[in-house]
């Protein structure tokens, strides 16, 4: 079958939004980053304990809101209380910890692709990716601008087991010596990978076999500047300006 692959998506993209300016995975960090003109945003969503699906990169609440303790522990009935957007600055008091379908909401009618990126923190696979599918479903434009990602790879197979469709590309730290065939058997549009492991032999590889290569997270242009057009398909930044400001990335 022809792999899926989003239709558009754009190669700066503004990883947790644009989470050098704003606080990581709000809906003010989606916002700021259509307005810094990155055409992408990156996010995380993990799995409340009512099955509630979130943007948030952590397993606990403590580093990024104003409460503590696992994430696991809370429904949606207490996301109301919930402040994601103080620990960054006070400009972004009361920020909302968002849901995933009020996330695909916004970035929908921000008209930017997307990729999220599925967080089991060691759950058993099987949810999260149910979740995903379901929200997925509720929003039309994704079926065009968005791939799911995810570190957890048991999570990645469950999500294709229930959509032959989606988008899909694994991501890795360090890719394993059978990445091409997991990602043959998975029918993944792309690799994403750490900027450490990104080599010209993984792009041409990759080519080879119609996949995509987008590297993390890289917050200085000089770091990825030998492989732009060498074939690297995109990257995630905190900084969309620090690309876009200037004429050879903005118009790549
Ligand atoms: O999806 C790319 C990147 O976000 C993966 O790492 O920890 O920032 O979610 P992390
Ligand atoms: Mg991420």
């Amino acid at each position: 079958p022809d792999t899926p692959r989003p239709a558009r998506f754009a190669r700066v993209i503004a990883h947790r939004g644009a989470s050098g300016a704003a606080p990581e995975n709000t809906l003010a960090a989606f916002r700021l980053a259509a307005s810094q003109g990155a055409r992408a945003v990156e996010f995380d969503v993990s799995l409340l304990g009512d099955g509630t699906a979130v943007i948030f990169h952590d397993e606990t609440l403590d580093r990024c809101t104003n409460r503590t303790g696992a994430l696991s522990a809370i429904g949606r009935h207490n996301l109301a209380n919930i402040d994601a957007g103080s620990w960054f600055s006070p400009e972004f008091a009361g920020e909302p910890l968002p849901t995933l379908d009020a996330a695909l909401e916004l970035i929908g009618a921000l008209g930017l692709s997307a990729n999220l990126e599925m967080k089991a923190h060691g759950a058993a696979p099987g949810p999260l990716a149910r979740a995903v599918v379901d929200a997925l479903d509720r929003h039309a434009w994704t079926r065009q601008r968005l791939t799911v990602s995810s570190f957890d790879h048991d999570e990645l197979q469950e999500l294709r087991g229930l959509s032959a469709d989606v988008p899909v590309a694994v991501l890795y730290e360090e890719p394993t010596r059978d990445w091409r065939g997991f990602l043959a058997d998975l029918d993944a549009e792309a690799i994403h990978l750490h900027h450490t492991a990104l080599d010209g032999a993984l792009i041409h590889a990759a080519g080879d076999d119609g996949r995509s290569v987008r590297v993390y997270t890289v917050n200085d242009p000089a770091m990825v500047s030998a492989f732009r057009d060498a074939g690297l398909e995109g990257l995630f930044t905190d900084h969309p300006p620090r690309f876009l400001s200037q004429r050879d990335w903005a118009s790549w």
